[in-house]
């Protein structure tokens, strides 16, 4: 059996560089200064595990919501001694000189705005997944990072990690065949985020909580503690557990693919079967996308209590699970081989017949990675390793199945040159969020 060694070298478009940036004058061993914009659960994570890398200061904790923000001041101050300040509206960092990078934390509906007012502001940007709301917006936050020359890292870590590479490395030479079918799995239990909700009543905003900025860009509307909590499942904010969670499959297997572009349709039926319980976003959804040269199905779904996604011992060590009875796994079907390949660190193989395993690079988490490589980049003004560019395009895999979704079970057709439907008005008229005054992010940025 071919075993791949583990190889830690730097990854991504390391040649190409940024340049210097225009507001600063930090030498790379300078402290970089951050602000964290959403301080909820994946922004907390994150702002320790930055934190964590030498030389890195939070300024600041921009929170709409006083308990999360409290929350987010105490763990940083309890690592470094130094309290951030609290900030209500996110253009109080921009406004700061002495700020280099922003971590983009919020809910969906607000990142393709942060982003670009970022970027405006001269600041370089960490933006988590998924990157935008909508297609257009996605465009536009590579139009102001290549115009303002912004670090912009997206929060697709599978990208740093160095299996994820050596996967790349081993489809193309050739040694699965022709790879002509894709199937990417994310089938989570309806536990946790997607227990079934009770419905609840809209209600009087509580104290603590600024909800006209928490809806930003998004329509008003009022308050509704579901609406607060499970914002991924509602169209406004996020797009369902394609978006929070498959998103991560979708762009790791778009990477070791060699980064294909749009695919050209798509199809997709589902609906909410398990739980009609307010929440927008299909708890079943099958979608099957269309490229040139190989087809890729995406299964996703939140009532399967018998699918686990893969543990820790996999995530960190050398154990290979049994892949099939894993919630988040990708399936590479070659003219001679089969890889099967996990995000977080779960690894790959590759298969003859029988199961008989050929070739295989355990993983690591790729966080230890990833965070640090946005601090580099900041410093050095190199090419991240998940850029906005084909963040953009991973994103787009969610938005073109959600879309194809909503639109009824359509199938679309997709010119990825112009990134608009040939075929469906509907389709069209959901490129862009309406957006609400002083919230919009500008045609030309
Ligand atoms: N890369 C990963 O592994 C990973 C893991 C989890 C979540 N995420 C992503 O991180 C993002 C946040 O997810 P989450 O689970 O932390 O959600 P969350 O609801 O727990 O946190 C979002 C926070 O943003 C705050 N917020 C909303 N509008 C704001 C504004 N205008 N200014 C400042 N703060 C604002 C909210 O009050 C909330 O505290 C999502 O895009 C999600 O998909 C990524």
């Amino acid at each position: 059996m071919q075993k791949l060694t583990r190889r830690y070298f730097f990854l991504g478009t390391a040649a190409a560089t940024l340049p210097a940036r225009p507001k600063s004058t930090k030498s790379a061993a300078n402290k970089v200064v951050l602000a964290l914009i959403g301080a909820g659960g994946r922004g907390d994570d994150l702002a320790q595990k930055l934190q964590r890398v030498e030389n890195v200061e939070f300024k600041y904790v921009c929170e709409v919501n006083d308990e999360n923000g409290a929350n987010t001041i105490r763990h940083l101050e309890s690592v470094t001694g130094r309290r951030p300040k609290r900030v209500l509206d996110m253009r109080h960092t921009f406004d700061d000189p002495d700020v280099d990078g922003v971590v983009i934390t919020t809910p969906e509906h607000w990142h393709a705005l942060a982003s670009v007012w970022a970027c405006q502001a001269g600041k370089d940007a960490y933006v988590e997944k998924c990157i935008s709301l909508t297609i257009w917006e996605g465009r536009k936050m590579i139009e102001a990072a290549r115009k303002y020359k912004r670090v912009v890292q997206c929060g697709t870590q599978n990208r740093s990690a160095p299996y994820t590479t050596s996967a790349k490395e081993y489809i193309a030479s050739g040694q699965l065949g022709k790879v002509l079918q894709v199937k990417v799995f994310n089938l989570l239990p309806p536990t946790g985020d997607w227990a079934p909700l009770e419905p609840l009543q809209d209600r009087a905003v509580p104290a603590g909580l600024d909800w006209d900025a928490f809806l930003g860009p998004a329509p008003n509307k009022p308050y509704n503690p579901n609406r607060i909590a499970h914002w991924e499942a509602y169209w406004d904010y996020g797009g369902g557990a394609l978006s929070s969670d498959a998103s991560h499959q979708l762009d790791q297997v778009r990477m070791v693919l060699g980064d294909p572009p749009h695919p050209r349709t798509i199809y997709a039926v589902g609906g909410r079967f398990s739980a009609n319980d307010g929440r927008e976003a299909p708890d079943t959804q099958v979608i099957t996308y269309n490229y040139d040269d190989f087809v890729m199905t995406c299964e996703s779904g939140t009532f399967s209590p018998y699918l686990k996604k893969f543990p820790n011992a996999v995530r960190q060590g050398d154990i290979w699970p049994t892949w099939n009875h894993h919630s988040t796994r990708v399936e590479i079907y070659g003219t001679k081989q089969i890889m099967f390949l996990g995000r977080h660190g779960a690894g790959w193989q590759a298969m003859e017949e029988d199961g008989k395993v050929v070739a295989e690079d355990a993983g690591r988490h790729p966080d230890k990675w990833h965070q640090p490589n946005f601090i580099d980049s900041i410093r050095t003004r190199s090419m991240p390793n998940s850029d906005i560019e084909q963040g953009h395009y991973s994103s787009c895999v969610v938005h073109l199945g959600n879309l194809a979704y909503r639109a009824g079970n359509e199938h679309l057709v997709f010119d990825g040159k112009k990134e608009r439907f040939d075929n469906n008005d509907w389709a069209n008229n959901h490129l862009k969020p309406a957006y609400r005054k002083h919230y919009r992010v500008p045609e030309q940025v």
